[in-house]
């Protein structure tokens, strides 16, 4: 199937002030940006930088100070309280550094939940499926406490895979991982971005993720960097994305 080329993410002079005593704290400050579908997109930057108010921008979780933002064809900018929370439905998931999986339900359960909340016909269907392609089918039944950390994640990127939605935004999702196990969960994200049945090979999914490693942010097509707030250079790694077989970090 061909995808279109229109941006997926659509920001334009976005900005997100606090005001914090006297002192106006830029978390981010005019940043302009697209990204399209297929993109594998590394956001980079020291802490404090604004790579999760970004994050927040792009998925409806809080809104700009000034500056427009869209995502597929829905405007964030403006939209009311309901608008906002359709748009986490049906555009956007989230991937977080400590997993976040509900302790009380089974891995099956916490991704059937993703898959219900974005309105999947058979939530069930579409739970047992992705929690196969993440490599867990042995562990449907199991809960949080009941898997390694790496599985845990697995589950997350299941849950946010069975809402179907082309939006993947993950904040440091391979920070609380060793080596190898951080080797596997990018690997999965990174084949979200592809589709082998489709002519160029991309899918018609954006994942953005933020991370401080740069030998992470090496594999992605492209790398955004920030610094206070602003977007301090855009484009792909030097030399073009590096294999994620040959990382060490
Ligand atoms: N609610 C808030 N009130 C005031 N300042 C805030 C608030 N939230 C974030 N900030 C400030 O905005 C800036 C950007 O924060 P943000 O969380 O986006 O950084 P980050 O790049 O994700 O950092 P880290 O790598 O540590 O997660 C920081 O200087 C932070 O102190
Ligand atoms: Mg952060």
């Amino acid at each position: 199937m061909q995808h279109t080329t229109n941006p997926l993410i659509h920001l334009d002079q976005v900005a997100r002030h606090y005001q914090v005593g006297d002192s106006t704290v830029k978390a981010l400050d005019e940043v302009t940006l697209q990204i399209t579908p297929g993109e594998f997109v590394a956001v980079l930057g020291a802490s404090g930088s604004g790579k999760t108010t970004l994050l927040n921008m792009i998925g409806a979780l809080d809104v700009a100070t000034h500056g427009t933002v869209k995502v597929g064809d829905k405007t964030v900018t403006g939209a009311s309280r309901k608008e906002l929370a359709q748009i986490r439905r049906s555009e956007v998931s989230f991937i977080f550094q400590t997993f976040n999986l509900f302790p009380g339900l089974s891995a099956l359960e916490n991704v059937e939940f993703g898959a219900e909340i974005a309105g999947r016909n058979n939530p069930r269907e579409a739970a047992i499926e992705m929690l196969g392609r993440v490599d867990l089918a042995d562990r449907i039944e199991h809960f949080p406490h009941e898997l390694s950390g790496g599985e845990q994640q697995r589950v997350a990127i299941a849950r946010s895979l069975a809402t179907g939605n082309p939006v993947l935004l993950a904040d440091e999702p391979t920070g609380e991982l060793d080596f190898r196990t951080g080797v596997q969960i990018l690997e999965l994200l990174h084949e979200q971005t592809h589709d082998a049945n489709s002519p160029d090979g991309k899918s018609d999914r954006a994942v953005v993720v933020v991370t401080h490693n740069r030998e992470i942010a090496r594999t992605a097509d492209r790398i955004i960097e920030l610094s206070s707030g602003r977007v301090i250079s855009d484009g792909p790694p030097e030399g073009g994305p590096a294999a994620i077989a040959n990382l060490h970090w």
